[in-house]
């Protein structure tokens, strides 16, 4: 099958197209002929080295796909071969075929081409996650989303609003803020010329939110404890920041603030496919009833993936990148 590997770490062009051996399937695993795969952040880790690939994954890069069930054992599952499905993956993505543990699969939501659902699991899965099962946002509660305009921002805005939030969000240009209003946030911030924690108190009437969603981390981490309301949640997903923070505990104590943070990847397939029935119940219907659309940047030819890295690298986008076969 074609596939893109990374000859080895380094910049974008170390993506290059070869010609790989079809995955086998392991227990609990279909094959998916795909038609289109996702760009996320930890792609580009990975291909520089920093994210190591987990013990018996595909060396390949992708953790999304959407195409058609081609081969697995479907026995009880609801699926049959043939059917359109997205599917968040251990990593293999970038390939003519792809396996997927079953419960890792959702169905294409009516009204969505392949291309738009192979946009949601990484970000959709990571959001629900995050926000909602281990940020517990829950009814009346306000949400701020740091990096608004990335694809898992853009999402988290989306269902957050979807639900009945308010969002506030964080981005890097006017052009980037206007979009994260757009999608629904009420207020965007531009980090580069406002500061987040005053914009925040300002329009709560000095109560704060009450999740705090974060991909930055860093010197951060000072003005997000002051930004939460009492017994608020900060939930960390990346650190583009910087790793280390100054943390004054006496607000964490007093307050009853708690801070925590997770990463999807090297979680085991029962926790994924308990988020996959979170989302179907919770999240797929609002897909289905035109209330979220994913946004998507540019689509490159799968051949491109090294111009579709270049791109998620300069910042330029807002929302998903994608590759399709
Ligand atoms: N923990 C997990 O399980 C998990 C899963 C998936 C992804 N992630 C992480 O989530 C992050 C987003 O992933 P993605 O695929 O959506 O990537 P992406 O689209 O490339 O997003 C990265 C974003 O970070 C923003 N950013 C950088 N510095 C910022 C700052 N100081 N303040 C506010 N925003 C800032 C950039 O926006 P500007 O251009 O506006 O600066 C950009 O939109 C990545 O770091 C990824 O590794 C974590």
């Amino acid at each position: 099958m074609r596939a893109i590997e990374i000859k080895e770490y380094g910049g974008p062009d170390v993506l290059q197209p070869c010609e790989r051996p079809m995955p086998g399937l392991k227990q609990g695993e279909v094959l998916i002929r795909v038609h289109a795969a996702g760009v996320n952040r930890p792609d580009v880790f990975q291909r520089t080295g920093n994210y190591p690939v987990p013990p018996g994954a595909s060396d390949l890069p992708g953790l999304e796909v959407a195409g058609e069930i081609v081969d697995g054992d479907l026995a009880g599952s609801g699926f049959r071969k043939g059917d359109l499905v997205c599917a968040l993956v251990q990593g293999g993505g970038y390939a003519e075929y792809c396996a997927a543990p079953l419960g890792q699969c959702l169905p294409v939501p009516k009204g969505l081409s392949a291309l738009q659902a192979a946009a949601l699991p990484e970000n959709y899965f990571t959001v629900w996650s995050n926000v909602f099962d281990r940020g517990g946002l829950s009814a009346g509660e306000t949400l701020l989303v740091q990096g608004g305009s990335s694809g898992i921002g853009v999402t988290a805005i989306q269902i957050a609003k979807a639900l009945g939030h308010r969002v506030f969000a964080t981005a890097g240009s006017a052009d980037k803020c206007r979009a994260c209003e757009e999608l629904g946030a009420e207020r965007a911030i531009n980090y580069k010329t406002e500061d987040f924690e005053a914009v925040v108190k300002e329009i709560t009437g000095g109560r704060g939110v009450d999740v705090i969603l974060d991909m930055v981390g860093g010197d951060y981490l000072p003005r997000e404890i002051k930004a939460l309301a009492d017994d608020g949640r900060l939930v960390f997903i990346a650190q583009l920041g910087g790793s280390k923070g100054q943390l004054d505990m006496g607000q964490v104590m007093r307050r009853r603030l708690t801070i925590t943070g997770s990463t999807l990847r090297p979680r085991p397939v029962a926790f994924k496919a308990a988020i996959a029935a979170s989302l179907r119940e919770r999240v797929w219907p609002l897909i289905e009833a035109g209330w979220i659309k994913p946004v998507i940047h540019q689509t490159f030819p799968l051949e491109q993936a090294a111009q579709a890295h270049a791109m998620m690298e300069s910042s330029a986008h807002i929302g998903k990148i994608m590759l399709e076969l």
